[in-house]
């Protein structure tokens, strides 16, 4: 246990600890830290939740998901261990008073606890509320919030808002947990400890950027809460956004939470809003139906669990994004993401303007232009195609089209690929909020969002449907292909 931080947060509450989050993502993720020694050995990971719980009951909640979710380092000795720090207590969240109970469960004298709040963002100022009342907020604390922050910039305001009176910015992580995935992270890296993008990363050398998120899952029994959100709630404002915003930002001053903040601010103040009159040109919105993943039937969107039948929420969204500024006007980000496509595969594609003159003519008609393909998840790494010649003493000089392949899982063997989780969750014990997101980037990617949903509700067209297991609806094809392009696929 040598690695910890001493000046770390000794105290992890958390609030929702039964829900389907907690289950596969923290309580995870907090085991993979104790493993590694990243815990304070005086910390307490506390779980709160409506349901009343003996604590046996609760660890046999946390070890049975244990068993379920951490696929490799369960260790008896520290299981154990794990276990003596769990606690519970079952919490009213709307019920002031209640929390006068929580104040007796928890440690005193405690340095700094983390709040985490998983729990509907509706009820995040009832617990700030709650906290505050049971005096159990100092000027160390920390609260995480999850995602979604509102449901719009005027209700994700109320809620920044309820939760300001007790926390200042400084002590609110809000959570986009692809900022923790390594692939993500290594955006940073690539640009910025990399001397060959420092002078071609613009509009006078790449054509245009696709990022694509593609699900195979659907749903998965949480239909009335998707139903409320769509793809552009859930993927787009958020986790997209951030990509585009890291991917396209000015070289920050430092790794500083605000100044990397700062820069990613700046861009998506920069996006260019799409409106009524354009909307139609520059988005595709899709809905999944019935169709065929890896040849096993799956229902539409609107046949599954819990479905009404008349719902007119995407499950697929694909937009072009404009950045109107000095290094990026004029080259289009295309972003696309569903449910149910054919499977999981992320992944951003940076297109390089093509060679002005081709002297290879008689061996390649068309020169292809550089790509750089930066593979998100799964099989994470970078790829950079470039022209090649084929090795040969012919007279006609033969090329082809090759790639520079650093894949993560041949290159760092036996090396883990953290959970974007665990990351996260180390960062909010060491107090760095580099990796979170500030409140005005939310309300800012909440401003450029709103204006498409608006602009769909205005134009009042349903969804394009595709089949579940295909790329999406064919609009989408043309979408990019009116530019004279293609999706990579
Ligand atoms: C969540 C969305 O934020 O991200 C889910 O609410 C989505 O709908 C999930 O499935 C995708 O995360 P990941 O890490 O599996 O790509």
């Amino acid at each position: 246990m040598e690695n910890f931080d001493f000046q770390s947060a000794s105290e992890i509450v958390i609030f929702g600890a039964l829900g389907d989050l907690s289950r596969r993502k923290l309580l995870p993720a907090l085991y993979q830290l104790d493993l590694a020694g990243l815990l304070n050995p005086e910390s307490h990971i506390v779980g709160v939740a409506r349901q009343e719980h003996t604590i046996e009951e609760f660890e046999a909640f946390v070890m049975e998901n244990l068993t379920s979710f951490v696929k490799e380092g369960l260790d008896s000795d520290i299981i154990e261990r794990f276990k003596s720090r769990l606690v519970y207590q079952n919490l009213d969240f709307k019920e002031i008073d209640s929390y006068k109970n929580l104040a007796d469960t928890l440690s005193s004298g405690h340095d700094t606890r983390v709040y985490y709040f998983s729990t509907p963002p509706a009820i995040y100022g009832d617990i700030g509320s709650g906290l505050n009342a049971a005096n159990l907020i100092t000027p160390n604390d920390r609260v995480v919030m999850e995602k979604p922050i509102g449901h719009c910039l005027e209700s994700s305001k109320v809620i920044n808002d309820h939760v300001s009176k007790y926390f200042d910015e400084k002590q609110i992580y809000r959570i986009d947990h692809y900022l923790g995935k390594e692939t993500v992270l290594n955006l940073l890296v690539l640009r910025f400890a990399n001397s060959l993008f420092t002078n071609n990363w613009d509009r006078n050398c790449i054509d245009h950027v696709q990022i694509t998120v593609a699900e195979s899952v659907g749903i998965e029994g949480r239909w009335g809460f998707y139903d409320e959100a769509g793809q552009m709630r859930d993927m787009i404002q958020n986790h997209l956004l951030q990509i585009l915003s890291l991917l396209a930002m000015e070289p920050p001053a430092d790794l500083g939470a605000d100044s990397i903040r700062d820069e990613k601010l700046k861009v998506i103040r920069a996006l260019v809003p799409i409106t009524r009159q354009n909307v139609k040109e520059k988005t595709v919105r899709g809905q999944y139906a019935d169709g065929f993943l890896n040849g096993v039937a799956v229902p539409g969107y609107l046949n599954e669990e819990g479905a009404n039948e008349n719902s007119n929420t995407e499950t697929f969204v694909a937009v072009k994004a404009e950045i109107d500024n000095w290094r990026w006007k004029g080259v289009p980000f295309y972003l696309r993401t569903g449910k149910r496509m054919p499977a999981k595969h992320s992944e951003i594609v940076i297109h390089f303007k093509e060679q002005p003159h081709n002297i290879f003519s008689d061996s390649y008609a068309d020169l292809p232009s550089n790509k750089l393909t930066i593979r998100l998840q799964p099989d994470e790494g970078v790829e950079l195609q470039m022209m090649n010649k084929i090795p040969g003493i012919a007279s006609q000089m033969k090329i082809h089209e090759n790639k520079l392949d650093l894949s993560f899982s041949k290159t760092y063997k036996n090396t883990r690929v953290v959970d974007a989780y665990e990351r996260l969750m180390l960062e909010v014990i060491n107090g760095n909020q580099s990796l979170f997101v500030r409140r005005d980037e939310v309300e800012a990617a909440w401003t450029w969002a709103d204006g498409i949903i608006e602009a769909w509700k205005e134009s009042n067209e349903a969804p394009k449907s595709y089949p579940a297991g295909s790329w999406g609806p064919v609009s989408s094809i043309s979408l990019i292909a009116r530019d004279d392009r293609q999706w990579v696929e």
